[in-house]
């Protein structure tokens, strides 16, 4: 059960067993999605707002058709378009969306911990649509599904997770709910963009993306992400294509019934070429559905104040 949460910040804080049962309520969502009449009465009467301070195309716009979906009032603000530019606080924007009859606020910002801070100081709930550089829960979460949905079971399967893993907040959700769930994590990226002390975490750091890939059941290409370069992390994105960018005969190290997924946007020809991102081992367009779908679980369940899953069918 999701044990009374308010908030969803990160999967470093859920147990199995809550990850589990947001994973089977995301199949039922996916189930309704699938209908011709996507809309249910589900959130009737609740009001839901996207508080993005970072741009987003997927993330966004899966919030808030799934609020849309099942009924909700929802609204966006970014950090352009709001008082925001005019140097008002997080903790005074987020003051103002919840006096407003606000049941839960989605944030994305830059700065890993902002989701937390907004969750202190206000009473809707509030979903953490990624931190800087710390956690996407959401995102973990739809990868999760996606695995799920093909391989029948997360346990005992190997992942192998391949780039800039310094940076992204997709990696680290993913690592803390694929091993809470039983799966082995490999990693593998240039040296200066895997983080000291990864190991800790329990997944284990390749060198080589060949060695990575070696028998893995899901490879994840992950973005490398020009804007949170500090710069000369790399030579240069033709060198990081050539070492590190999965193609067919990087792919067939894996096993032969492999799962390919990337969180987008992707760089076409730099993380994965365009033969293993249009080839039919690609999940990408997939990724995007389940999206919907774990969004919708999501909001239902933490609509429910205090995320309490125990009543729902
Ligand atoms: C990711 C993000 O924003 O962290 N994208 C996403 O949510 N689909 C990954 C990325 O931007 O590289």
């Amino acid at each position: 059960m999701l044990n009374n949460r308010k908030d969803l910040l990160g999967l470093k804080d859920l147990q199995a067993d809550e990850i589990k049962r947001i994973l089977n309520h995301a199949e039922t969502m996916k189930y309704i999605l699938s209908q011709k009449n996507k809309k249910t009465p589900h959130l009737q009467g609740k009001s839901i707002i996207t508080l993005f301070y970072e741009n987003s195309t997927r993330t966004r716009l899966s919030f808030e058709l799934a609020a849309k979906y099942m009924s909700a009032s929802a609204a966006n603000i970014s950090a352009s378009g709001s008082s925001v530019s005019k140097g008002e606080t997080l903790i005074d924007t987020g003051k103002t969306i919840d006096r407003m009859g606000t049941d839960i606020i989605i944030i994305r910002h830059p700065m890993s911990g902002a989701p937390h801070l907004l969750a202190k100081n206000v009473e809707a709930s509030v979903i953490n649509a990624g931190d800087g550089m710390n956690e996407h829960p959401t995102q973990a979460l739809l990868d999760m599904l996606t695995i799920k949905e093909h391989k029948g079971k997360i346990e005992g399967l190997r992942v192998a997770i391949i780039g800039d893993i310094t940076h992204s907040r997709v990696v680290r959700s993913n690592i803390w709910g694929l091993t809470k769930l039983g799966a082995e994590v490999c990693v593998a990226g240039p040296a200066t963009l895997i983080p000291p002390e990864i190991e800790k975490t329990g997944v284990k750091v390749f060198n080589s993306v060949q060695e990575a890939l070696l028998d893995a059941d899901v490879v994840m290409g992950l973005r490398i992400q020009m804007e949170r370069q500090k710069s000369g992390l790399f030579p240069t994105v033709r060198e990081y294509a050539r070492f590190f960018g999965i193609d067919d005969k990087r792919l067939k190290f894996a096993k032969e019934d492999v799962l390919l997924l990337h969180p987008g946007p992707v760089n076409r020809g730099v993380e994965l070429f365009s033969e293993v991102i249009d080839g039919d081992k690609s999940l990408i367009n997939e990724q995007v559905t389940n999206g919907v779908a774990v969004r919708m679980a999501l909001l239902y369940l933490f609509s429910r104040k205090g995320g309490n899953i125990e009543n729902i069918h």
